[in-house]
Parts: structure tokens; sequence; C-alpha cells
């Protein structure tokens, strides 16, 4: 481990952009097939992560919507929850917003509420045992209609207390957010804060829609808006959030090289980037490592890690005070790592 990466592991940070069913490992995928009598494709481990070789986002969804049909029970959603949780303590991460996809559950009979219990019971548990803050936000599949995210959303209701927010997410190509300006409208209404992945794959006016139509609180991923300085720089005056993840962008394509990756441009162009896993059974890497990746391709120092680190809690969806303790937490790391 050098310097940096020791620097990078007790640095006190969060995780704004993380798919819970995007961090079922192959091992657990295949332990809860035989719990579940579910048939996969894979009979080990070696065969699961041979097939993670993606060329687009496409061929990547096609493979975690395969992944996620083991999940069956409340303790399936526990146990997928609590892995996750476990693992990324490990990376310093002391609060997490985590995305699900309940469509992509409902759809094959699996109730809304053996999704959020299991999910929400190991939330519990990271929080009294680990202290580990959490929110939850449910994304809406773009590939689906509209009709079946007002369903979704009607179906959040019951535990509206328990979601903080809502999200946008699925095969961006050919849905734009403007095709969600209702549905959002009204999350908004209910009194949802509101992301939406844009600018992933799809071009710069889909971030313009997601500001302009859905009212976004935050933008996942947000890279290609890089190209269009005249909404960099409104981005920039809105201090609006990006969540960026760098493995993730490696993995399916959308840079070459880490080398080549926009997050130090987008730094320097004052805009509050953070840094986050999205999907990491699937890309290669948990929160710690995204850090660590990203800051030996671009040869980032503490200062800049340090920001990053920052963002992640001003631009977290933490009330106040969980903000100014997480604050202080790491301004006292920084005044004290060597
Ligand atoms: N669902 C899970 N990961 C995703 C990503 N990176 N983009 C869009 N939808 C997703
Ligand atoms: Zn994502």
């Amino acid at each position: 481990m050098t310097a940096l990466d020791g620097f990078i592991a007790g640095l006190p940070k969060a995780e704004l952009h993380m798919h819970l069913e995007g961090s079922l490992e192959p091992a657990l995928m295949l332990a809860l097939a035989k719990r579940n009598g579910v048939e996969l494709p894979y009979a080990t481990v070696e065969a699961a992560e041979a097939a993670y070789d993606f060329d687009e986002l496409q061929d990547f969804l096609d493979l975690y919507y395969r992944g996620t049909s083991v999940l069956r029970t409340a303790e399936d959603f526990h146990d997928l929850t609590w892995a996750y949780l476990e693992r990324v303590r490990r990376d310093n991460a002391i609060h997490v917003e985590l995305f699900f996809d309940p469509q992509a559950h409902t759809a094959r009979g699996v109730a809304f509420v053996t999704v959020i219990g299991g999910i929400e019971s190991a939330l519990l548990a990271a929080r009294r045992q680990c202290g580990i803050t959490s929110r939850l936000i449910l994304c809406f599949l773009r590939h689906l209609s509209e009709a079946e995210g007002f369903a979704t959303l009607e179906a959040a209701l019951p535990f509206r207390d328990r979601i903080a927010g809502v999200g946008l997410d699925s095969s961006e190509r050919g849905h734009p957010p403007s095709k969600f300006a209702r549905l959002f409208r009204k999350a908004g209404e209910l009194g949802f804060l509101r992301v939406a992945h844009a600018g992933e794959e799809g071009p710069p006016d889909y971030v313009r829609e997601a500001v302009d139509l859905l009212g976004i609180d935050r933008l996942d991923h947000g890279n290609r808006a890089l190209e269009d300085p005249a909404l960099v720089e409104r981005l920039r005056k809105m201090q609006m959030t990006f969540t960026v993840c760098p493995l993730s962008n490696l993995r399916l394509k959308g840079v070459a090289r880490l080398e080549d990756h926009p997050l130090r441009r987008m730094l320097e162009a004052g805009l509050r980037v953070t840094v986050n896993s999205d999907d990491p059974a699937y890309f290669g890497g948990y929160l710690g490592e995204n850090y660590r990746a990203i800051a030996r391709a671009l040869g980032l120092d503490r200062a800049a890690l340090a920001t990053l680190a920052r963002n992640s809690f001003l631009g977290s969806f933490m009330t106040p005070e969980e903000r100014s303790a997480a604050l202080g937490r790491l301004d006292a790391y920084l005044a004290t790592a060597g």
C-alpha cells in the first residue's frame, strides 16, 4: 500500500451512487440461486466473472437484470445489503445513499414490502453496529413506461418516510428525461428529493432536461455535460453535485483508459464532483478502489482527494446535523493525517 492509498483508506467519505443490485457478488448470486432453486447460466464464480465483459451500458444491464432473478425473499435483500455495508465500511464510508430498482423485482412477483423490508433491516443493523448512516433512493427504470413509473410511485407511498428520493436509471439512449417529467413533478410534490442518471451515454441535452424538466437535486454521472461549456457554467453556478463513477466508466467504455477520465477536468472547472462505485460487483471495485484507481490514473494529490470526500458530504442528503458531524470528522482526519 502506498502512502496515498493509506491516506485514502482513512479518509471519511460518503457514497452517493451505488445500485444495491449492482453489489451482488458472483459468490452470493450462486449461493442465493441455490437457496431459492433458481437456474443461472453460470456454475462458478469464475464463469460469472468471465461474462462480465461489456462494450456498453446495455451489455451490462442485460446481465445485471439476470442477476436480480436470484433475489426473492426479504432475507436475500438483507444479505445483499449487509454484504455491501460490511465491505464499504472497510473503505471508511460513514454514510451511504443507495439506489434500488423495485421494478426489477415487482415484475417477477416479489412484493415491494419484501424488497424494502430486507434492505431496511440491514441498514438499521449497520446504523446500530457500525454507525453508518444511510438514505434510500428508489430508481425508476427508464426503459419502462411512464405509467409503470406512476404505478411504482404509488406502491412506494406506504413507505414514504423510509425513501429519501427518487432516481432514474437503466438504458439511457432513446429514453430521455423528458419521458418522465410528469412523474418527477409528482414525486417532487410528494416531497421526494430527485436525482437522475444523465450524460453517462446520453448527450448534454439529456443533462439539461434532467435539470429543467425533472428538477434534479443531484446529477448521476453527468460526464458528457463537459461537451457543452454553457451547461458546465450553469451546473457550476448552481453547485450541482455530480456522482462520478470512474471504474464504471472504464468498464462500460465511456473512457478507453482511466488516464483519459474527465474527473480532473471536472474538478478544474469548479464542479462539485464526487467518486462512487455504481455497480461494484460488476465493475471491479468498491468505493476505496475507485478513489485509488482514479488518484493513480490522474495523479490526484491529497488536497484533491480531500475535496472529493468533502463534496460527498456536501452533496449528500444528510440532515444538517449529520453533515456537520461528518465534515468535522473529515477535518479532524485531515489535521492529523501525516
Ligand atoms: N443501473 C445500474 N447501474 C446503472 C448505470 N450505470 N447506468 C444506468 N442504469 C444502471
Ligand atoms: Zn448508476
